[in-house]
């Protein structure tokens, strides 16, 4: 068995997790079965008893999504991975594998709308409360924290707005408390930033995104230590059945394998359509870490490799403005997803956002005027010609 610890990012992006079948395909093998056999009865009570490894059924293991969690893992820097269906069955696996009735979340402001919805209206089902916080200001997050709080959680940046907190900051504060800190590392990917590295103990992700990169699959994975990871969130996927298709893990795997390459063309792009917006005079505010005006441009120099590739701005005139500018667009796709080759623009206010309350999305910072692209591969000069911005 090769340590792939001990190769580069790019290499282990490749090739790491791949197990050759006797087909000695070059490829990896995608394996779209519901069940395995065993070879004998007694072989299958072993297994089942976990007297001898092997695989059973697809609900709980298969081997090529084992091989792009173990990629996975591998590129977080993790001693486990377990990709679930979805980026929210991701969030909602690791919230029902960590957290029991009575205990309570910290999460930021900032956050997805479905993990807002998750976290507030279906969690507190089940009598596990969770107090918001802005993102930025690590006093709120101190204050927040209870004698029942168990978990911090958070993106950064944050989509749309891309602010940044300083994830070892958090991780400090969450360990004084016994917490643990989840992030959501599904903006950045790997290719720019290692929360784990940074004290972090769960980091998740939205493979629907970057990973996949192209917008074809629905995909998220959890990395994290064995003890969490492997024991009580794997417990959830096991019985609970939010778990990747290996068509899916087949398509994710050969994502990785050009992420870094497309995640700095993603960053390219972005810094310089902001860069580029933040001269248009129908420009209210851009919001990009990689600009100078970004509140936290120091922080995302020191936590990230890179910028990332995606960026939101107001326009003057509100939605009537961001509106008429998102149908101007002939380039662009108006769609919700992020991450593609493809680039798209948003109106998060009355999308993403949109099941929030004008209150919840007020204290979030998403004004009516906000629209928020995902910056594509496709030609820069094309992109900015596509955005017609009228005063
Ligand atoms: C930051 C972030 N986290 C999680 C999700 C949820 O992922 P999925 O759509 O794969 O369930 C999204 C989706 O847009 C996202 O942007």
């Amino acid at each position: 068995m090769i340590d792939w610890n001990e190769f580069g990012f790019d290499t282990r992006a490749v090739r790491a997790g791949q197990v050759r079948t006797q087909e000695d395909e070059h490829s990896e093998a995608i394996f779209p079965t519901s069940s395995f056999v065993f070879k004998s009865a007694a072989e299958a009570a072993a297994i089942f008893a976990h007297k001898q490894e092997g695989n059973i059924y697809s609900r709980f293991t298969n081997p090529t999504v084992r091989t792009f969690e173990e990629r996975l893992a591998s590129l977080e820097g993790g001693e486990r991975c377990i990709a679930t269906a979805s980026g929210m069955a991701a969030i909602f696996s690791t919230c029902l594998g960590l957290l029991k009735a009575g205990d309570h979340i910290v999460a930021s402001k900032s956050i997805f709308g479905s993990t807002v919805i998750l976290l507030t209206n279906i969690l507190a089902k089940f009598d596990i409360k969770t107090t918001f916080v802005d993102l930025e200001n690590l006093d709120s997050w101190e204050a927040a924290i209870q004698d029942n709080t168990k978990l911090l959680f958070l993106e950064t940046p944050s989509n749309p707005l891309m602010a940044l907190v300083d994830i070892s900051v958090v991780a400090e504060l969450a360990h004084k408390y016994n917490c643990l800190l989840a992030v959501d590392n599904c903006l950045c990917t790997p290719a720019l930033q290692k929360p784990l590295s940074l004290g972090a103990d769960i980091v998740i992700h939205s493979a629907t995104k970057y990973i996949d990169g192209q917008g074809r699959c629905l995909g998220g994975a959890i990395v994290g230590s064995e003890e969490l990871v492997g024991k009580d969130i794997f417990a959830v996927l096991r019985s609970g059945g939010p778990s990747m298709s290996p068509f899916n893990a087949w398509v994710f795997l050969k994502g990785l394998e050009t992420l870094n390459l497309r995640m700095q063309k993603h960053c390219e792009n972005a810094n310089i359509l902001a860069h580029w917006l933040e001269q248009q005079e129908a420009v209210e505010r851009v919001y990009y870490p990689g600009l100078a005006s970004h509140p936290q441009y120091e922080l995302a120099k020191k936590q990230q490799s890179n910028f990332g590739g995606l960026l939101s701005f107001e326009v003057k005139g509100g939605q009537v403005a961001a509106w008429r500018l998102m149908d101007s667009t002939k380039i662009m796709s108006i769609t919700a997803n992020l991450g593609d080759t493809k680039t798209t623009i948003t109106h998060p206010a009355s999308t993403t956002h949109g099941r929030l309350t004008p209150e919840q999305r007020a204290d979030s910072g998403i004004s009516d005027g906000l629209v928020r692209i995902s910056v594509g591969l496709e030609d820069i000069e094309d992109l900015k010609a596509d955005l017609k911005l009228i005063v």
